[in-house]
């Protein structure tokens, strides 16, 4: 197999104009794809994230559909830039009284970072507008399973939504498998590698929706109820993408996966592959620039042994992937 390139750039691999894209005919998962990655010397390094796994089985988690419907019809906004933008920003260290900002989760083997990406910044925000009063993990299994107008459950769903389930119908607490809250998540985590502790991640059918509170709770499932009090998307723009992060917390993005993404173990992601797997959904916590590389930080919800210690960074200002193309908030109604 040959590596296409097609800038033979003399300075930086960045600042070319063309990407290297390698050959649709790789295995997105073999060495071999790794190795011509690597080789490329681009901006990320890349490594075995999922051994013994098949393509489809990564598509399966990329669960995110895209509105149909004009994107306006949500309500685009722009928003006013702030006077000061930080050249590196974490939220992590910006609002450090708020612990969901720094936890990473598992989807399991269901296609729900729709609704991840969307508890995790709903989470954020509730926090950091409380000034860390009202400390909660919003449970990504009550939009998942009781959202009706949020798509396909595990087969994925529309972030637009699920932001606007929370200005309507209020998402209860809930972790982890097994975990605290009202709803902890219903699917057990899995193993995003094949070496390691946990089972290996299988095809996951949606949770049926029940609108009760795990038992010994201490709340009724209405009591525990946390609102947003509105939602809105933003308009493909770096700088007010940043005064957005800044102002209210992180915020929900999604983007395309494509085939090498898979591989992603560290710097900043940026394509080198054609062949798409699909919509995903996650969550931007703060940006920087690496070796003169202008990254967004980004949490993804594949646990902690994923990628960068279950974060990643990609490109930013070049809309990586279509990712400052969608671009969902909303305020906390507390
Ligand atoms: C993908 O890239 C290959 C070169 O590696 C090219 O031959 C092919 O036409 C591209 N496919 C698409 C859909 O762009
Ligand atoms: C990558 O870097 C290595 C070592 O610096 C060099 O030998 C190799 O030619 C470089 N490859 C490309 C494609 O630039
Ligand atoms: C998980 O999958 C890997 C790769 O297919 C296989 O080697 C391993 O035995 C599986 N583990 C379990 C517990 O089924
Ligand atoms: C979840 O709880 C069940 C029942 O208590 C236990 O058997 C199982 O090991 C737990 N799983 C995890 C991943 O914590
Ligand atoms: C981003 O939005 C700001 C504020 O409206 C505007 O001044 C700036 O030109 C926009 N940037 C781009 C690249 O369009």
């Amino acid at each position: 197999m040959k590596i296409i390139i097609f800038c033979a750039c003399l300075i930086t691999f960045v600042l070319c104009q063309k990407r290297a894209i390698l050959s649709p005919d790789i295995d997105p998962l073999s060495d071999l794809m790794v190795n011509k990655i690597n080789s490329l010397n681009t901006t990320w390094k890349a490594g075995k994230n999922f051994d013994g796994y098949t393509i489809d089985e990564i598509a399966k988690l990329c669960g995110v559909k895209r509105l149909e419907r004009s994107s306006d019809e949500f309500g685009r906004i722009e928003v006013e830039v702030e006077p000061y933008i930080p050249k590196t920003f974490d939220a992590r260290s910006a609002w450090p009284h708020c612990p969901s900002i720094s936890f990473i989760r598992d989807q399991g083997g269901c296609g729900s970072c729709w609704a991840f990406g969307s508890a995790e910044a709903m989470s954020d925000r509730t926090c950091i507008k409380s000034n860390g009063r009202v400390k909660v993990i919003l449970s990504p299994e009550d939009i998942l399973s009781c959202c009706i107008d949020c798509g396909y459950g595990c087969n994925g769903g529309y972030i637009e939504a699920a932001y606007q389930y929370w200005v309507e119908e209020g998402v209860v607490t809930g972790g982890l498998f097994n975990g605290t809250g009202c709803k902890p998540y219903k699917i057990a985590p899995c193993e995003h590698h094949a070496i390691g502790p946990r089972p290996n991640c299988t095809d996951e059918i949606t949770p049926a929706c029940e609108v009760q509170c795990q038992s010994n709770y201490r709340k009724t499932y209405l009591e525990d109820k946390h609102y947003g009090l509105n939602s809105y998307k933003i308009v493909a723009n770096v700088s007010q993408i940043q005064s957005e992060i800044l102002r209210n917390g992180p915020v929900t993005a999604g983007y395309i996966v494509y085939s090498d993404f898979a591989n992603y173990k560290s710097g900043v992601y940026q394509r080198h592959s054609n062949v798409t797997l699909g919509g995903h959904a996650v969550r931007i916590l703060g940006w920087g620039i690496e070796t003169g590389v202008p990254y967004w930080l980004v949490a993804n919800s594949w646990n902690t042994d994923w990628g960068d210690k279950g974060y990643f960074k990609i490109r930013r200002g070049v809309n990586e992937c279509g990712i400052e193309d969608h671009i969902v908030a909303g305020i906390p109604k507390n």
